[in-house]
């Protein structure tokens, strides 16, 4: 079998690009080791930064989002038992959408099928080969069979714990935090309007939403933390302390830890074999950039590998790290800006608190600097940095 780009993954970044492609008149196809359901159930990130929003609706993904998806012009910060609104609208004039990662999934696995893509899902066993030649993948299909795929460039877009990074010989860049995210979505509808950015000496919450029925909120909670120790009643009395905001109760309808961490895996592609998203790069939640980095790496990447397919120009292809990886620190370091901003480090002192709250007070006091938080949060322009 053979293909223009073997794609592997098909998390937001790989059935973006696979769609921005096709769009193009280049073929590809993409290998995906869950189900369709899995994928589309599998509850993340739901900040869709303006850029992506401009981007989903300028390729015919818009829609829904448009329907369905939340329109915010700022968000609060809470410290100090009192909260200030950061005005993005005012600051930047632009906003985000609130549309959770698993809709803009459905939404691309959608448009993929509908244009006749080819999306194989519950494939294992990926391996990949001649990448600094002529690149095949191997993988054994759904039905066990063994299968070859021959293509001209094969992007890795399987996540951190995928097998494609593994074959770019790399330089890591790690950071870990002394703390994870217990999140929860509750049946509830969300009372306030916009998110609020919590720090609290017993840990940072925030607060966010899907729907207007339902309601999702996060809980700094210790690294090795079981999801299953947090019952219930522990869960809302925490995050009622915490927010010191009116919150509706109601039954949960997901419960999971993640983990917070900072990696950049340097450079992003090895031969023919390109890496995108998560598979390259991860931040810590806070800022909510991980998806949207995902998907400003395919939008670079559709456009080189255009080039590099149609017109064997190269040039593309040989500028994508330097160029994605601008973007992507500046990422990083927003992402660990607010999460040290916001976060109770276990080991921080008091001296430590003075400092962040120094830095709290002047984020919200400062046009200037109330202007830069709100400048990465709605998202830089793609290009521009
Ligand atoms: P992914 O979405 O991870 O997609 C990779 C795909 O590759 C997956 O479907 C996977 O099944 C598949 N795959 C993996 N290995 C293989 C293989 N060997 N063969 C074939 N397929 C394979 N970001 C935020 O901004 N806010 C959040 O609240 C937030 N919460 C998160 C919670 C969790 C538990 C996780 C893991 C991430 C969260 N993120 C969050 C990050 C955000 O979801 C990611 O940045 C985003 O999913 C990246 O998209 P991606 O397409 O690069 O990777
Ligand atoms: C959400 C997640 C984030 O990491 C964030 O900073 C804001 C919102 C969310 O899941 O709604």
């Amino acid at each position: 079998m053979r293909t223009q780009v073997g794609i592997v993954g098909a998390g937001p970044a790989g059935l973006l690009l696979s769609h921005l492609l096709a769009r193009r008149g280049i073929d590809s196809v993409v290998l995906e080791a869950r189900s369709r359901e899995y994928i589309e159930r599998r509850v993340r990130a739901g900040v869709l930064e303006h850029p992506t929003v401009e981007l989903l609706r300028e390729v015919g993904l818009g829609e829904r989002m448009d329907r369905e998806g939340m329109p915010h012009e700022g968000v609060s910060l809470r410290f100090d038992s009192e909260e200030h609104r950061i005005d993005f609208a005012d600051l930047t004039g632009r906003g985000i959408v609130v549309y959770g990662q698993q809709e803009v999934v459905k939404d691309l696995v959608a448009a993929r099928l509908a244009d006749g893509g080819d999306v194989r899902f519950e494939v294992s066993g990926v391996r990949l080969d001649g990448l600094t030649s002529d690149p095949v993948i191997h993988f054994d299909g759904a039905d066990g069979t063994r299968g070859e795929l021959r293509c001209d460039a094969v992007v890795g877009a399987d996540g951190f714990h995928g097998v494609s990074r593994a074959a770019v010989p790399h330089t890591t860049y790690d950071r870990q935090y002394p703390f994870a995210w217990l999140g929860i979505l509750a049946q509830a509808a969300p009372v306030r309007e916009e998110l609020v950015y919590a720090n609290h000496p017993d840990g940072f919450a925030l607060y966010s939403m899907r729907s207007p029925e339902v309601t999702r909120l996060y809980l700094q909670v210790p690294p090795d933390t079981d999801a299953d120790d947090w019952s219930d009643a522990r869960i809302w009395d925490e995050l009622h302390r915490r927010l010191g905001t009116e919150i509706n109760e109601g039954p949960l309808l997901e419960k999971g830890v993640t983990g917070m961490r900072s990696f950049v895996a340097e450079p992003m592609r090895h031969g023919r074999l390109f890496l995108a998203g998560d598979a390259a790069h991860i931040v810590p939640p806070t800022g909510a950039k991980g998806m949207n980095l995902a998907i400003a790496d395919v939008r670079v990447l559709a456009d080189a590998l255009y080039r590099l397919v149609t017109a064997g120009d190269g040039s593309g292809v040989d500028a994508y790290s330097d160029t994605c990886l601008r973007r992507v620190w500046r990422a990083e370091h927003f992402s660990w800006w607010m999460t040290s901003m916001l976060h109770t480090d276990p080991a921080a002192d008091a001296f430590d608190r003075r400092l962040q709250l120094a830095q709290l007070r002047q984020t919200v006091r400062s046009r200037a600097a109330a202007t830069t938080l709100a400048e990465n949060y709605v998202g830089l322009p793609h290009g521009s940095v």
